[in-house]
């Protein structure tokens, strides 16, 4: 599996031909245990996510922002990890600016010291069930183009360029 991510391209060690972007291959993750991370880590406490059972948070948040798609709305694999672990780079698209940020930056909780990677993959396996379309790159190596203002990703077969 082979995930592009944008956002990471001016962190990758490795210099690469313009408009070649970095790339990341994250380890399969379990939906049923992401399910359960994300009411561990508190999300639930903004979040609901259209079509599963999660608890009641038992603190509410300042915000309430639906995940997961009722219409046709698809995020890809790579946006969803970016939403997770960046999420001022692009905010949630159906929301006023400013009831979900301030100051351009997302009022989503930072989670990128606490939260562990086997947890991430599980979460993002368990949304991207609920979002349509969000799949998952396969065993063929397929690159997910992440464009920050097309929520869907074009398939292509590409080099290995990790
Ligand atoms: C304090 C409230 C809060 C908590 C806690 C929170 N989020 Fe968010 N989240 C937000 C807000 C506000 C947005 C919309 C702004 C943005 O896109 O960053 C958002 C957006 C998102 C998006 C993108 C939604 C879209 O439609 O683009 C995802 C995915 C997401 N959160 C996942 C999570 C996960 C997973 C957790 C727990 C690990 C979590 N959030 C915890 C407030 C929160």
């Amino acid at each position: 599996m082979l995930v592009v991510f944008g956002t990471l391209s001016a962190l990758s060690a490795c210099s690469k031909a313009p408009g070649v972007e970095a790339t990341v291959m994250l380890p399969e993750g379990d939906p049923d245990a992401g399910a359960e991370h994300f009411v561990e880590l508190g999300c639930n406490s903004c979040h609901s996510v259209v079509g599963a059972d999660i608890a009641e948070p038992e603190d509410k948040g300042p915000v309430r922002v639906l995940l997961g798609s009722r219409s046709g709305r698809t995020m890809t694999y790579g946006a969803l990890v970016t939403a997770v672990v960046n999420p001022s780079h692009k905010l949630a698209r159906r929301y006023r600016k400013d009831r979900v940020s301030a100051d351009g930056e997302s009022m989503m909780r930072n989670y990128n010291d606490t939260m562990t990677v086997t947890q991430l993959t599980d979460i993002v396996a368990f949304l991207q069930g609920h979002y349509e379309k969000a799949v998952r790159p396969g065993y063929k190596y397929p690159v997910y183009e992440y464009k920050s203002d097309e929520p869907e990703g074009e398939v292509e077969t590409g080099e290995d360029s990790g």
